[in-house]
């Protein structure tokens, strides 16, 4: 990617979209950056034009509202005047024993998590694919490699986005419209406050958006971050029932 893209942050107060950005906005490029909360949103826009972006806007949105998905895209793309590269990196954790008892909590996490993710995939790549070029990533984890009990609605959830995206990059294989689906490991962000951290498997923002801007460069369709999840992913799917169901994972 060259410099003064126009880049979409669908999520842009996510930890590691927040990193990721710095190295956008010191590359000259023209952000916007949507979230829930302007109040969240005001700081890291002030933060990423210190750091030099061309222009930085804002869009208030709740991302998760099924609603008129292609007007407010196209309401982005206004603001931005052109599209570039879109990253997709809003997401929930959610609890899974809350899912089990609650539908409505349960519904929430699979619409953000995948129904809405994957619309607002689909009309950014629609778009790219109209521009005839440009990157779409998507974030999605580690989680969605095999249903787990300690948490498969979130992991459904990456798990059906995986395979959205995949379809996508599928679609556009040998286009100029590149699709990179990204999978982290364990990430020291906000959504892994309540956990206990620290050691070889646990990741920094830094890292993965580190890996990101590399896996675009080099126009790779699926990353895992750090990469070693690869391996440790390839062995948690295809462990046998038997010894699966002993883990507590
Ligand atoms: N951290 C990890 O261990 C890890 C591992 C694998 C994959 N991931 C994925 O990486 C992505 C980024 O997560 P992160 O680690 O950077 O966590 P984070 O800092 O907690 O960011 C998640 C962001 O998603 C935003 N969000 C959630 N629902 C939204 C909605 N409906 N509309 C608008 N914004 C919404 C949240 O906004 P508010 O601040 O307004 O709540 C928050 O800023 C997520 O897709 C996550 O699933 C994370």
């Amino acid at each position: 990617m060259s410099e003064n893209n126009r880049v979409l942050i669908l999520g842009a107060t996510s930890s590691i979209a927040e990193h990721w950005a710095r190295g956008r906005a010191e590359a000259g490029d023209h952000l916007l950056l949507v979230g829930r909360s302007k109040d969240k949103l005001d700081p890291i826009a002030t933060d990423l034009t210190a750091r030099g972006a061309k222009s930085v806007d804002v869009f208030v949105t709740d991302l998760a509202d099924l609603e008129d998905q292609d007007r407010r895209f196209g309401k982005m793309v206004e603001a931005l005047g052109g599209l570039d590269l879109v990253l997709l990196a809003y997401g929930e954790l959610g609890d899974q024993e809350r899912g089990q008892a609650d539908a409505g909590f349960l519904r929430r996490i699979l619409v953000n998590n995948f129904t809405s993710a994957a619309i607002w995939a689909e009309l950014a790549a629609g778009e790219l694919e109209r521009r005839g070029k440009g990157s779409l990533v998507v974030l999605s984890s580690v989680a969605g490699d095999r249903g787990r009990r300690i948490g498969y609605s979130y992991g459904a959830a990456k798990g059906g986005l995986t395979r959205y995206v995949e379809g996508l990059a599928h679609r556009f294989a040998g286009s100029k419209v590149h699709v990179l689906c990204v999978k982290p490991g364990p990430v020291d962000t906000p959504m892994t406050a309540h956990m206990q951290k620290g050691g070889p498997l646990w990741s920094t923002p830094e890292k993965v958006a580190a890996d990101i801007e590399a896996a675009i460069a080099k126009r790779k369709v699926v990353i895992y971050t750090p990469w070693f999840w690869w391996g440790i992913m390839m062995i948690i799917r295809h462990l046998p029932r038997i010894i699966f169901n002993k883990m507590n994972i």
